[in-house]
Order: C-alpha cells, then structure tokens, then sequence
C-alpha cells in the first residue's frame, strides 16, 4: 500500500509519525505523493486546544467523504484526539477504519492485517496496566532526529490535557536509547533531539541505568548522564533536550549543558504566565522570580544561551495586570523566541472548573500584543548576531529561496545561507551572519567549521 500521514501537533506527534512511517515502510508499504495515490490516510491528532481538535475532525470528515469515491481507500487517526476521544469518534465519522492511541503506534501493521481480513472500525487505545510500547523506529537518512526518551507527563497543570492522554510518565532504559542512538549515528544523523513532555524528570518515574554504569564527569543525575553518555557515541554533534520545566533546572542539568561536548546552549522553557498569581492557578510549581533565576543560572553557566518559551493568554481570571507581567517576563526573560496560545479549555482538566471569563475579543488583543513584543525582542537579539561567524548545520535547500541553504545555529536559530564550495546535508559550516529578521538570520558561508567533537563547548548562538 502507499500511506499518506498528515500530523498535527508538537515534536512529540512528529516522532511518533515518523515511528509509524518507519514501520510501515519495513512492513513494505511505500508513502504515497498525495492523497489521490494514497491507499491509506493516517490523521496524526492533537487536542491541546478546541482549535486543533476542530482542524483534525474537519480534515477526518473530508477524508471519510473522500470514501465515496474511493472506497478501498483506508482512513485511520492516531494521536492525542484519538486517545482522548476513542470510539466516540467512530459515531461521529463510521466510515473510519481505525482509532490508535498515543502509545499503540507499533499495532498498526497488524491492524492492518485485520482490516484486510474484513474487519473495521477497530479502535486500540492504551491499556494502562501494560507496559508502554515505545517508537524506536526511525527512517533511514535524517540529518537530525528525535528520540523519545520519556513518554507521558505526571505533572497536573491545570489547563493541560496531555497527562489524559499520554498517560503516565514512563522513561525508558539508558540502555535502549543508547542503542537507538548509535544506530541512527551510524546512519547519517549528526543532531539528537532527546523528547519528553517533561524531559528533565527522565529517569524519575522508574530506574534506567544498570546500577554499575559510572558517570566520568561524576553526574549523579539520570538527565546529565544521559546526555553524557549520548555525547559519547561517534557520529553525533549535536544534542537537544525539549521540552524543560523550570523547576528541573537544577545545578547538575546546568553544569552538564555546559560542560558535556555537543548539548547545546539552548532550552525551550515554557513559562505560560509572568504573573504569581496566574502561575498558581496553573500550578506550575514556580513563581516569576524562580523562574528568572533558573534564566540567570544557565546564562552565567553559557555566555551564548539561548531561550525560548510558551506563554498562555487568557487563563481563566487573568487580569490586564497579570498579562502585564506576563510581558515584563518576557523582557527581562529576554526569549528568542514565544510560542503564544490563546487559552482553551480541555475537558476533564483542573481549569475546566473555572469560569473562562477572558473574553474571546481580549485573548486575541492580548495574543497580538506579545506577538508584536516578540518580534521586536527577537529582531534586537537576532541583530546582535549580525556580523559574527554561527556554526551550522546544513539541513538543506531553504524551502522559500531554493537558491540558499538552511540550517540551525547551536542556539538553534534558522539561518539562511548563500554558499560558494558545495555543501551536502550534515556538514557544519561557519557561516558570517549579515542581516537578521525576528525569526531568522541570513548570512554567507566561509570557511568549513572544524569538527567541534572534543571541544569543550559550541561557543555561538
Ligand atoms: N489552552 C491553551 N494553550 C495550551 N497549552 C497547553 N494546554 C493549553 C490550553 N488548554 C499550550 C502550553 C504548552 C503548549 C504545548 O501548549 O503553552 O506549553
Ligand atoms: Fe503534543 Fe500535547 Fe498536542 Fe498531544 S496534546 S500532540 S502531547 S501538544
């Protein structure tokens, strides 16, 4: 069969997307050009906010309308939305052939199977009392790649809706990520993104390591040796970790960012609100001020770091005072980047007992104020790049001008590039940053950068 994915959602939905591509593709499937060639549609759901569940069930409805005329065609969704919805989707859409929960991606060729002996509308959503089935399959040939290190979330953030359906925190053995990882590396893939919903409490919820695995930089904490021993394994140049929690900041997650070869200096840290009241609320566990100090810690820790955070607007009771401090926040947190989210209430959460009293006019007043803080913050950061030599990896040909290169500094901004001597995907180059928009910085390649492996620390935003 040819498949066809369409994913909706954060790093976490893209990982798993690609886990059942992979599998897919070693049960012999092959991806299809578009919707018409495709034998089998998989909608990949979020249910993060009412919007992005509406986009979803929209697209599903035209899909399964799509049936009329192509009967044979299978339509399935996976993700958040399933998980949370299960068969009720079925009522609303008959014509779906299958309903997968978020840590069922590994069933899909057998459901396969069934619907090929006649079966339909099967719906497999995940069993609490059994042991998580991780992704751990990849497609060959990414330069950069994602790596579930932990599955679920077991914080309780009153508006979210993910510990629902995502289950548990499950973090899975050093040893399986380790192989995962070297397997990847020995592939082609030069950048590691390590991928949990709350990356720093890997390795809280149940043990990882053997009991005699040492640690050389003395790290006592399941995260820092982690990464220590990523680093480790030839190939790999680069190491990520999303997303942060800012009471996870401790000294050892700091020292081991900057002192471990290849993490980079760069975290994305939602904050959600500025305001010490809202934060309660949302029982985040952190005021203002702490989360400004775990800022101060990791910049003093690296003088090239770079931030960047969610914010919610509109959080049942907000006040214009609270989003003021949402916005000093963000200056003095001096984001590179915010991704801003209009409030939506999810069902089954703490904050779906408040009143959602901001009215819809005001959260979207309130979400074009930051966007405009935003851009002028990101221009004047970026700015300050103009002039200096970034490393980056070359991802390739920029999707808007094919006549310039994209890649990522360490700090992971995009940078567009104009390049003499060819390049392929995966090489590190220095490239002399000339000018600089909010979202990106453009610049020209020099020379080749040398191969950072061994050095103490990539040293540019
Ligand atoms: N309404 C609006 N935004 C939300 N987020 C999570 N839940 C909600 C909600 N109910 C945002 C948070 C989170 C990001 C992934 O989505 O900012 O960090
Ligand atoms: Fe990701 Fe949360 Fe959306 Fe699920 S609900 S796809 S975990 S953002």
């Amino acid at each position: 069969m040819k498949y066809l994915l369409h994913t909706y959602g954060c790093q976490m939905n893209v990982r798993d997307a690609e886990s059942v591509a992979a599998c897919l593709e070693a049960a012999g499937h092959l991806p299809a050009i578009n919707e018409a060639d495709a034998d089998l549609i998989i909608v990949n759901t979020c249910s993060v906010r009412d919007k992005a569940e509406d986009k979803a069930v929209g697209k599903l409805g035209l899909l399964c309308a799509g049936k009329r005329t192509a009967p044979q065609r299978l339509v399935g969704v996976m993700g958040c939305m399933a998980q949370r919805r299960g068969a009720a989707l079925l009522k609303r859409l008959p014509q779906l052939d299958f309903v997968l929960g978020t840590r069922q991606q590994r069933a899909l060729p057998v459901i396969l199977f069934r619907l090929a002996a006649g079966e339909h509308g099967i719906v497999q959503l995940d069993d609490p009392g059994v042991a998580p089935r991780v992704p751990d399959a990849h497609l060959s040939g990414s330069i950069s790649a994602f790596v579930t290190v932990l599955l679920g979330c077991n914080r309780r953030c009153a508006y979210c809706v993910v510990p629902d359906v995502r289950g548990a925190e499950y973090s899975r053995p050093a040893k399986d990520i380790l192989e995962e990882v070297h397997s990847l590396a020995a592939s082609g893939t030069r950048e590691v993104t390590l991928l949990g919903q709350s990356v720093m409490n890997y390795g809280r919820s149940n043990p990882v390591w053997d009991s005699a695995t040492p640690s050389p930089g003395g790290f006592r904490e399941d995260l820092p040796r982690l990464l220590e021993a990523v680093s480790a394994i030839p190939g790999v140049r680069r190491i990520r970790f999303t997303s942060g929690h800012p009471t996870g900041c401790t000294d050892e997650v700091v020292r081991a960012m900057r002192e471990i070869p290849h993490v980079c200096p760069h975290l994305h840290l939602p904050v959600q609100s500025g305001s010490d009241r809202v934060l309660g609320l949302m029982r985040r566990g952190y005021t203002a001020a702490q989360y400004l100090d775990a800022v101060a810690r990791l910049r003093s820790a690296m003088s090239d770091f770079t931030l960047t955070s969610d914010v919610i607007v509109g959080f049942p009771t907000e006040t214009e005072d609270d989003f003021e401090a949402t916005r000093r926040l963000m200056e003095a947190a001096a984001f590179d980047n915010t991704f801003i989210f209009k409030y939506s209430p999810r069902p089954n959460t703490p904050a779906a007992a408040m009143k959602d009293d901001v009215p819809t006019a005001e959260k979207m007043r309130r979400n074009q104020v930051l966007l405009e803080d935003q851009d002028l913050l990101g221009q004047r950061l970026n700015e300050a790049c103009v002039g200096r030599t970034l490393d980056v990896l070359a991802e390739g040909v920029s999707l808007r001008n094919t006549q310039r290169w994209s890649g990522r500094s360490p700090g992971n901004k995009i940078v567009i590039f104009k390049h003499e001597p060819p390049i392929v995907a995966g090489d590190l180059v220095s490239v002399q940053i000339t000018s600089a928009k909010p979202q990106a910085l453009y610049g020209e390649v020099g020379l080749q950068a040398p191969d950072d492996r061994g050095q103490n620390k990539c040293t540019t935003p």
